[in-house]
């Protein structure tokens, strides 16, 4: 298990993913399992895979790809709303201290660049470790929604990648922290670990760092492209919700504790993946000198701590919080996090909001008119 404290010198000695490398082999030894039974036997998921099949939608047509994205104002802009996301009476001493507007500009829009990669690859990652549920999981209807999302995950895939290379000038390569996570997720056999992993975990994240993105930027592109991917990944966290609340409703208590922990170590390298190392390097500070000032700056730690939002609730819903004495629990009140677990959960979510927002939108979205 990894601990609680950031363990700074153990963040750092991951090596950075080498620029060049192109392809990245995960072993994946899930044996792949059919069923012949074809009934129909989860209302839930199968209401889920009909409502998937209707809310397709195609990026080159669906988003306003026209739209000129002008980089450095937007960045301004959010700068203006929001500040640089640092509190700089935290950096006194280091070559920080000395920046001015143009360097932080360029932080910023280094950040941005950065933060579009790893959704990028995390999304490559999500269409990864659904096929792998297509393949694993025991039931029919799973079978039939999770293949939806496959085709969901390739969209987003599309739409990252688009907007980097169109909009931003390229990006930057895989965080190695993420890289680890989702090696992870592919290796463990168990087939409700990818669930874990990637619908609460990974998609969780992804869910509360998008809103918050769209939330805060007045890019109209980029607020339009998250808006239809979010209408997505509520689908895809409640499938997972939904799916691992049957499966672990019958769990022994050992049985729990291998998901709690292994919802625990995911929470430390999600934490871990966000200290941006890559970004600070380009800038020419080393990240021995800042990685460390970062992780006691208030400022990070709001943003950190709201990265799981999504996360405690679903973890909740599920009964990792509290089975086996509430291990879990204490460490997300270690993390600060825990005051998340009154959220609604993911299928509350999706079912109550995300469906009706979606319909709504659509239909009076002015770049889509
Ligand atoms: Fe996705
Ligand atoms: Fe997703």
């Amino acid at each position: 298990m990894k601990p609680n404290s950031f363990d700074v010198d153990a963040i750092l000695a991951v090596p950075l993913t080498d620029p060049y490398e192109k392809q990245h082999f995960s072993p994946n030894p899930s044996p792949a399992l059919f069923t012949w039974d074809y009934a129909s036997s989860r209302d839930n998921l199968s209401r889920l895979y009909e409502k998937a099949k209707t809310g397709q939608w195609n990026s080159n047509t669906t988003l306003p790809w026209h739209l000129n994205v002008d980089v450095e104002k937007t960045v301004s802009q959010d700068r203006e709303l929001l500040g640089d996301g640092f509190d700089p009476s935290h950096y006194r001493g280091t070559v920080v201290e000395s920046w001015g507007d143009k360097e932080w500009l360029e932080f910023g829009i280094h950040s941005r660049k950065w933060i579009m990669s790893q959704f990028l690859h995390g999304e490559q990652g999500a269409l990864i470790c659904t096929s792998k549920i297509v393949e694993t999981v025991p039931w029919y209807d799973a079978k039939m929604y999770a293949s939806t999302q496959v085709m969901d995950e390739a969209r987003h895939v599309e739409v990252f990648a688009r907007y980097l290379s169109e909009k931003l000038d390229g990006g930057y390569q895989v965080n190695p922290h993420l890289r680890l996570l989702l090696d992870d997720v592919l290796l463990d056999q168990r087939w409700d670990m990818t669930y874990l992993g990637m619908q609460i975990m990974v998609e969780g994240l992804a869910l509360a760092a998008f809103g918050y993105l769209r939330q805060s930027t007045q890019e109209p592109l980029l607020k339009e492209l998250l808006r239809y991917v979010m209408s997505d990944e509520a689908r895809h966290v409640a499938f997972g919700v939904l799916s691992l609340k049957e499966a672990y409703d019958g769990m022994s208590d050992s049985e729990m504790k291998d998901r709690q922990e292994f919802a625990y170590d995911a929470s430390i390298r999600m934490r871990d993946r966000f200290i941006q190392q890559e970004v600070w390097e380009h800038m020419g500070v080393k990240s021995k000198d800042i990685v460390p000032l970062t992780f006691n700056d208030p400022t990070r730690k709001v943003f950190q701590q709201m990265l799981f939002a999504k996360i405690v609730p679903n973890c909740k819903k599920l009964g990792l919080l509290d089975r086996n004495d509430g291990w879990l629990r204490q460490r997300f009140q270690e993390m600060g996090v825990i005051d998340f677990e009154h959220m609604p959960s993911g299928d509350q979510d999706y079912e109550t909001h995300q469906a009706v927002e979606y319909a709504e939108d659509r239909e009076m979205s002015p770049v889509n008119a």
